[in-house]
């Protein structure tokens, strides 16, 4: 993977970078995520080894950092890499979608993976009580939460199956964990690759390789600019990259918004995920003439498998349009992607970056994934937020299970 700065970089003297990167490396005693590019998936193969081969879908019972990571992964590579079984997320209550969603499995032939860090959360639970109901196979089930959560004790009951979030991982950080990796692998997903692409950011940045300073310039600039460019664009060259997108928007959101740790003010970093060319027909005007409030990150593949060319056809009327013959797609999407960075170039005042991934596989995604997770810390270190709870979203909780409470008394 590549990463080249379009922006001026901060004036930063070396010891103040030193020190950044000591105090993300003093995190790993405390900070989990940094841990599982190197840890031991024995445990995890030899479940998907005797994994029952009748099944042919796989659903995810989960919502937020417990679904987003695994489906960002599966949707990158399912044009490529033909997916072992089929990998289906139910993360709304919304009834329509899961009325949809059913209509796509056959429960005798479907494993569910009932993943709550907590083991706690409305969504999750609502909708593993209308599916048990349906189907009360304990087989059929596998748990994953925090050891000792009520979820936990209620799996350890009916006897299925459970496996524990590792010491520390946050469930936005916990995609590498057996919460991605479980679900991933009975799907065919190479998790050794995937776990290789995260180390290999892992050592280019704490082994002083070749990102150590580019995240660092790169985090610096967002801190430094904070106020100024306060939206942080995603702009993906390719629809694999959909709902990597989506997980980047809840990375990035969740662990930067936040009051800081040694102030009363409220910080924040708001992410925006857009997807090219599509988006160069709605955001991109925003962008182009709109208030000089985002900076952008366009992400391009340098490999796409399918080689498909334009014909060499003259259309009546069309004629203008022969340019584009004999023209590869993927020629034409990076042109798109390349002219856009190019036309904002231009406007000076939109910081822009370019990562480049080497082709769609595990390890390509291994890498993006450990490179936001970085970038991700090293910000929330500088704007001084504590970058891994989320005490915002709990108050609408508590008024949630007050309104239950006393629509249950009512009942
Ligand atoms: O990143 C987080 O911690 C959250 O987004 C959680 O993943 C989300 O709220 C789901 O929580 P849980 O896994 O406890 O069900």
């Amino acid at each position: 993977m590549q990463n080249r700065l379009y922006f001026n970089q901060i004036d930063t003297p070396r010891a103040d970078k030193r020190k950044l990167v000591d105090s993300i490396r003093g995190e790993k005693n405390s900070v989990g995520y940094y841990n599982l590019p190197l840890q031991n998936i024995d445990e995890i193969m030899e479940f998907a080894e005797r994994f029952d081969t009748s099944i042919e879908s796989i659903v995810v019972l989960g919502i937020g950092g417990s679904s987003l990571g695994a489906k960002a992964v599966y949707e990158f590579l399912k044009p490529i890499e033909q997916p072992k079984r089929t990998l289906i997320f139910f993360e709304s209550t919304d009834p329509l979608n899961i009325a949809d969603l059913l209509k796509k499995i056959n429960m005798k032939k479907t494993h569910f993976f009932v993943i709550s860090k907590s083991g706690g959360t409305v969504e999750t639970i609502s909708i593993f009580k209308y599916i048990y109901a349906k189907n009360s196979n304990n087989s059929h089930y596998t748990f994953i939460t925090d050891r000792g959560s009520n979820l936990d004790k209620f799996a350890k009951e009916i006897g299925s199956r459970r496996f524990y979030l590792p010491a520390n991982v946050g469930g936005r950080f916990s995609v590498l964990s057996v919460v991605g990796l479980l679900p991933l692998v009975l799907c065919g997903v190479d998790i050794q690759l995937l776990l290789k692409g995260a180390n290999n950011i892992n050592q280019a940045f704490f082994e002083e390789g070749y990102l150590q300073d580019i995240l660092l310039n790169k985090a610096l600039f967002y801190a430094k600019n904070h106020t100024r460019y306060n939206i942080n664009c995603i702009f993906a060259y390719s629809e694999t990259l959909k709902y990597f997108t989506e997980w980047y928007v809840q990375l990035w959101g969740e662990s930067l918004g936040k009051k800081q740790r040694h102030s009363t003010f409220n910080v924040g970093l708001t992410p925006i995920g857009l997807i090219g060319p599509k988006d160069q027909h709605s955001f991109l005007q925003l962008i182009m003439e709109g208030t000089r409030d985002k900076s952008i990150t366009f992400i391009k593949l340098k490999k796409f498998e399918h080689e498909m060319y334009i014909p060499s056809t003259t259309l009546p009327h069309l004629e203008s349009l022969d340019i584009l013959n004999g023209v590869a797609f993927h020629d034409l999407i990076n042109m798109q992607c390349d002219s856009v960075i190019e036309s904002l170039k231009n406007q000076k005042e939109v910081p822009l970056d370019e990562i480049i991934i080497p082709a769609v596989n595990a390890q390509s995604i291994g890498e993006l994934i450990y490179y936001y997770e970085l970038l991700t810390s090293l910000v929330g270190e500088l704007i001084d937020v504590d970058t891994y709870n989320q005490p915002g979203v709990e108050a609408g909780k508590i008024i949630l299970k007050e309104k239950l409470e006393k629509q249950s008394f009512s009942l």
